[in-house]
């Protein structure tokens, strides 16, 4: 993960500026592919861009936050999204969720492990109900969820990670 705010990064940031332009309707466009690099939108990187756009902190923070999909929060390598919508609500979710939260030993209103490798959000639905419960890791649903599966997924992410770092 890119951690550091070194000048190679912000000439990343150049580059997607002027791929687009320097145009304030592209900035959801900008903020989207900022995000690819960072997982999340770091604020240093959040108060260059209002500078070099010449748009105001206040409408580029407002902006940010406004949408769901961009996080001003350091987000984890992977994205557990676990569904607590009605469907899935009734076939036990919270079990699950419970279940992933106890793997992860995430206490209180953590998210995010504290080696960043895993984030954790709850979401309304993901539009497969039919396989309740659901969840998505990295972009990939996995459905008729229990916490044995969980524990399986969990794990074999952790496996290729460990191996990626003995390589
Ligand atoms: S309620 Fe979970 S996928 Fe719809």
């Amino acid at each position: 993960m890119v951690n550091d705010i070194s000048c190679r990064n912000f000439e990343k940031v150049n580059e997607i500026l002027e791929k687009y332009d320097y145009k304030p309707s592209n900035l959801i466009s900008i903020f989207q592919e900022v995000q690819e690099i960072y997982r999340y939108l770091p604020e240093e990187i959040l108060v260059y861009i209002s500078t070099a756009m010449r748009i105001a902190p206040s409408r580029i923070f407002g902006v940010a936050t406004f949408y769901e999909s961009f996080s001003l929060e350091p987000k984890g390598k992977n994205l557990i999204k676990v569904c607590d919508g009605t469907a899935c609500h009734v076939r036990n979710s919270d079990k699950i969720l419970s279940t992933t939260k106890e793997i992860l030993n995430l206490k209180g209103d953590a998210k995010t492990t504290d080696d960043m490798l895993f984030t954790l959000e709850t979401v309304s639905c993901l539009g497969a109900c039919g396989l309740a419960p659901v969840i998505v890791i990295n972009d990939k649903v996995y459905g008729n969820m229990t916490p044995e599966k969980v524990r399986q997924l969990i794990n074999d992410i952790k496996e290729v990670s460990c191996n990626d770092q003995d390589s």
